[in-house]
């Protein structure tokens, strides 16, 4: 959770703009609800390096804010960052050129990316102080590269890095889904924790203090929204630690009203997706504010599984039930997503996300009410979401028990399943175990080492159909398999 420059400042990013955003986040109510990072996307340097090959940075527009400290070093705005208590952000590129275009759409500077140097700038990015790097893909698309290959031999970078800072270096993974990273991104280089954008940008960025014809044409749309939010949807390679990227949120810029905001941030919530606000912070409403600091939706959305919604009911076209297990039993969230032109009055079948009878309570996220008719149908406005949290009973589990390799013929046939996998992993390192299933899918899970000779739980989305798990040799031991109605 935190605040991208990208969507709403592209590459006129600079130390002030940094600074007043950081400030806002850190006095707005949105640090005190979780938002930390303040991250820095590309326009930060311009493809110029010394003779030993470090990064130059332009002095003006990373000067020194503290007495004592050099212009023109990366280090400075990372440690005002820090000092509002928040993370520090920064950005790069797989390849050799990254993206890099002024304001967004020209001219191009060359050099940008880190291909070459991936030691060296990681290294120097921790030394900065930076917390979080996302890694782009412009220059490895460029060169034709394979984004499983780079992105582990950066994730090796990221890791050496860490050790000799001592400082954790968060891997923001920004491939656009173009080589299916939800296949091999989970745990890649054995990385504790990363996130892997599914699909293009949202919307072009929108830079209000530009005027220019370009960016004054641009509106964000509902189709923008929805259509990340469905590149986003690879559950079966989201778990604990591991998340698809939906992309910058565009919560409150132009475009979007009270509803899409809602929209927006009940998918994102919903999904477990990375909540990094890329609008103007200084330009928030109390209305989007508000949204984006709900704590009862920001609970939905840090759920210990971190799982993305199942699609369970669509009643009628274009009113959709997406429903996400969480950790405790029998409780799940809810968002009832209407895309149609009319209002609706939708009755949720419970039986659909496998309940047993009605649940016992239901709580009205937005509104934060308890809803006493449990059986009553649910208003929701056009092109708006419902968003509910539901407790009640669970249908019994299927157990699957483990063999010493794999665990074979898992059945998800109404659609995709819900399952917790119990393991140990005494190895000290992740373990990448792999799914597979009868349509020919075949995903990457990735297992944290666990504690002594505790066994640890984590809850997967299992794909319609027949599906098998494998960890052949790799010393994951698996407990069993439980897998739920839904
Ligand atoms: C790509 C990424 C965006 C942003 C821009 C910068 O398009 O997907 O999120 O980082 O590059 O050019």
């Amino acid at each position: 959770m935190g605040w991208n420059s990208w969507n709403s400042f592209a590459n006129i990013v600079n130390s002030q703009i940094v600074q007043r955003q950081a400030q806002t986040l850190a006095s707005n109510g949105m640090k005190q609800a979780g938002y930390e990072y303040v991250v820095i996307d590309e326009g930060w340097w311009l493809g110029e390096r010394d003779a030993a090959g470090n990064i130059v940075v332009n002095a003006k527009q990373w000067p020194a804010i503290e007495p004592g400290q050099k212009d023109g070093d990366m280090a400075n705005i990372a440690a005002y960052i820090h000092s509002l208590g928040l993370k520090a952000g920064i950005y790069t590129d797989a390849g050799q050129d990254g993206c890099s275009m002024y304001p967004d759409s020209g001219p191009k500077y060359m050099s940008t990316g880190s291909e070459g140097h991936y030691d060296q700038d990681f290294l120097q990015f921790s030394k900065w102080g930076f917390d979080y790097v996302k890694v782009d893909w412009c220059g490895g698309a460029k060169e034709k590269r394979s984004g499983a290959v780079q992105y582990a031999l950066i994730a090796h970078a990221i890791q050496k890095a860490e050790k000799t800072t001592g400082r954790k270096l968060y891997f923001s993974i920004c491939e656009w889904g173009s080589q299916n990273p939800w296949v091999w991104a989970p745990g890649v280089g054995e990385i504790e924790s990363t996130i892997w954008r599914t699909g293009g940008d949202i919307i072009p960025p929108v830079v209000e203090s530009l005027h220019d014809v370009e960016h004054d044409k641009r509106v964000i749309t509902s189709g923008n929204v929805l259509e990340s939010f469905e590149a986003g949807l690879h559950p079966e390679a989201q778990h604990t630690g591991y998340f698809n990227d939906l992309d910058m949120m565009v919560m409150g810029m132009r475009g979007m009203t009270d509803a899409l905001d809602r929209t927006h941030m009940g998918l994102w919530v919903i999904s477990s997706a990375p909540l990094m606000v890329g609008t103007d912070l200084t330009r928030l409403s109390q209305a989007t504010l508000s949204l984006l600091t709900n704590q009862e939706a920001l609970a939905i959305h840090n759920d210990p599984y971190g799982l993305q919604a199942i699609k369970a009911d669509e009643p009628t076209p274009g009113i959709q039930i997406w429903a996400k297990p969480m950790a405790i039993r029998g409780r799940r969230a809810v968002a009832i997503l209407n895309r149609t032109d009319a209002s609706a009055q939708v009755k949720v079948d419970w039986k659909k996300l496998g309940m047993k009878g009605t649940p016992k309570s239901l709580r009205d996220v937005w509104n934060k009410r308890d809803l006493v008719a449990l059986d009553a149908a649910v208003s929701v406005p056009a092109h708006d979401l419902a968003l509910m949290v539901v407790d009640g009973e669970d249908e019994m589990p299927a157990e699957y028990p483990a063999n010493q390799t794999n665990i074979i013929g898992i059945q998800a046939f109404r659609g995709p399943g819900f399952a917790r996998l119990h393991y140990a992993n005494t190895t000290g390192h992740v373990v990448v175990i792999r799914m597979t299933n009868s349509s020919g899918l075949s995903t990457a899970i990735a297992l944290p080492p666990t504690v002594g000779s505790e066994t640890d739980v984590v809850g997967l989305i299992l794909p319609k159909g027949t599906a098998d798990l494998s960890f052949e040799g790799q010393g994951a031991a698996i407990g069993k398999l439980d897998v739920y109605a839904w």
